[in-house]
């Protein structure tokens, strides 16, 4: 409960210091992104930069980026940097999205001007242990170079696993004294970029480094772990995944590391950008619509069905699901649910792309059921912002979720989520046995298709009572998950890593 603040007049704090971050991430939007990790990037970054501080986002520059953004301004620094047996050079190209804010790109044509960011149909490129040491090798040394010296380096995810480790080095061996130190936040341990031993040469580090205190894990190279192990502060994207992921359940194996290093582990629920995430004024929905004036959500569920070639029925309650079709998601369970379900008066929609048996599937049941089941296969960020207003309730069965993005934009569309009760769905939903008055959603436990099939059965119950619809919507269109509390809290992380590099004396 929020407690009244008592006023202290006229003294006045000073304020406290700016800070100095550098952000490094394999994906950022607008420039990049196959999943969630972008988005929260961004809004991190935008978020740290509004807050006053000063922030650099390191990300590689990949096809496309360079065309699109005719204001990229070539650095003064040019990197060559030993990959193995051979130099890479680099370029770096920047840009400034608004004040305090500037992304670093790191181009390298042939490691990153290519179709996809990390792999095609064939599956993930061959060489991505080279693509992604060599990414975070060049954070590291940005880091060094920056004349505004960052004073702390916030890395996410496998994909700049490698950089504490590069750190560690530059510190101990290549006399960077003052080296500032770094966070890792997981966004899915479930991906650690696991490599053959064979890879560990590209890091270019003496072979001591490849040991269970370094890169090593299981006789493999493991950028996650490394991270996980040798990162100053440690943080994932909900405080119940922050929970689950240092239990064997969830751990991927890296739990007793996790519980190792619990302390140092903090789960920050992600926030959502309400700048792009909004019912009014979207430039990609039909009509525009809030908590208070719900009409226009009518008319982008009308624009959606008719888009999707299903019957254009007001009173045919719609189901959606944006997503990756991949295991995490459980979205075999939602097939056999809906295999169930699909007799009832009911309409369902599906984005996504991913396995190529499950999207296979998904459209097998389409073309089964045309005016009740339309799927599309592909990414479509117009479209996703189009299910999101259009349907009645986004569903999310997710064998496992660090946060989850999409429940929290069904939320603020007034479409109310059915979740499994795991990670940062479990975090972000109320359901109505959780709070009676305040119920937004509607959470099942059993990863089946048969407890999906109840939540969606409570689901249609709920439809036919307006007053109780009318009430989850707006519980939902008001929950607010905006960036200023995530930001807020990452703000006190790194003050106290910052504070406590300073005062170990390591510097
Ligand atoms: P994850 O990062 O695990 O995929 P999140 O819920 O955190 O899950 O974020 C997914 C993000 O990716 C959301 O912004 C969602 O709208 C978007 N997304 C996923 N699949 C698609 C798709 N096929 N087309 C458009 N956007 C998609
Ligand atoms: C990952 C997770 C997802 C989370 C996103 C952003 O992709 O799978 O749950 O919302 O990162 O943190």
């Amino acid at each position: 409960m929020r407690k009244k603040g008592r006023v202290v007049a006229k003294t006045h704090a000073p304020a406290p210091p700016r800070l100095r971050l550098l952000i490094a991430s394999s994906e950022v939007v607008p420039y990049s992104k196959t999943g969630g990790l972008a988005d929260m990037v961004a809004a991190l970054a935008k978020s740290m930069a509004r807050r006053g501080h000063r922030v650099g986002i390191v990300t590689p520059l990949y096809s496309g980026i360079r065309e699109k953004n005719p204001g990229l301004q070539r650095l003064d620094y040019f990197m060559r940097l030993p990959l193995g047996d051979a130099f890479v050079e680099a370029e770096i190209l920047t840009l400034e999205p608004e004040p305090n804010l500037t992304v670093y790109f790191v181009g390298e044509p042939s490691m990153y001007e290519r179709p996809g960011i990390y792999g095609d149909k064939a599956g993930d490129y061959p060489d991505n242990a080279q693509r992604f040491s060599f990414f975070s090798k060049a954070v590291a040394h940005l880091a060094r170079y920056l004349p505004w010296r960052p004073e702390l380096i916030h890395i996410h995810d496998w994909q700049t696993g490698l950089v504490p480790l590069f750190l560690r080095h530059q510190r101990e061996r290549e006399g960077w004294a003052d080296c500032p130190p770094s966070l890792l936040t997981i966004h899915n341990l479930a991906y650690q970029g696991v490599f053959p031993a064979l890879a560990f040469p590209f890091t270019n580090l003496p072979p001591e480094d490849f040991s269970p205190a370094g890169a090593e894990f299981n006789g493999f190279l493991n950028c996650l772990k490394t991270a996980v192990l040798l990162s100053d502060g440690l943080t994932t994207v909900s405080p119940r995944y922050a929970r689950e992921i240092t239990t064997p359940e969830f751990g991927c194996g890296l739990d007793p590391i996790l519980r190792h290093r619990a302390a140092l582990l903090t789960g920050i629920l992600n926030g959502v950008d309400y700048d792009d995430w909004k019912t009014e004024r979207n430039e990609h929905l039909p009509a525009s619509y809030s908590a208070r004036a719900l009409a226009g959500k009518a008319a982008c569920k009308a624009a959606l069905q008719a888009r999707m070639k299903l019957p254009v029925a007001p009173n045919i309650p719609l189901f959606g699901t944006v997503t990756r079709l991949a295991d995490q998601k459980g979205m075999d369970i939602q097939l056999g649910a809906l295999e169930e379900m699909v007799a009832a008066n009911l309409q369902f929609v599906l984005l996504g792309s991913g396995s190529t048996e499950l999207e296979r599937e998904y459209q097998r049941l389409a073309l089964r059921h045309p005016t009740k089941v339309a799927v599309r296969i592909g990414y479509d960020d117009a479209l996703a912002h189009q299910i999101e207003a259009g349907i009645d309730f986004f569903v999310m069965p997710s064998r496992f979720e660090p946060c989850g993005l999409n429940q929290m934009y069904s939320l603020r569309y007034g479409s109310i989520p059915i979740v499994r009760v795991t990670g940062g769905l479990d975090d972000s939903v109320v359901d109505i046995a959780d709070d009676r008055l305040e119920a937004d959603g509607i959470k099942f436990r059993e990863l089946s298709p048969r407890a999906l099939a109840k939540a969606i059965r409570k689901a249609l119950a709920l439809y036919n009572v307006a007053a109780l619809m009318r009430r989850y919507r707006t519980n939902g269109m008001r929950a607010d998950f905006s960036w200023a509390r995530t930001a807020a809290e990452y703000e006190n992380v790194y003050r106290k890593l910052i504070t406590e590099r300073s005062t170990t004396g390591l510097q």
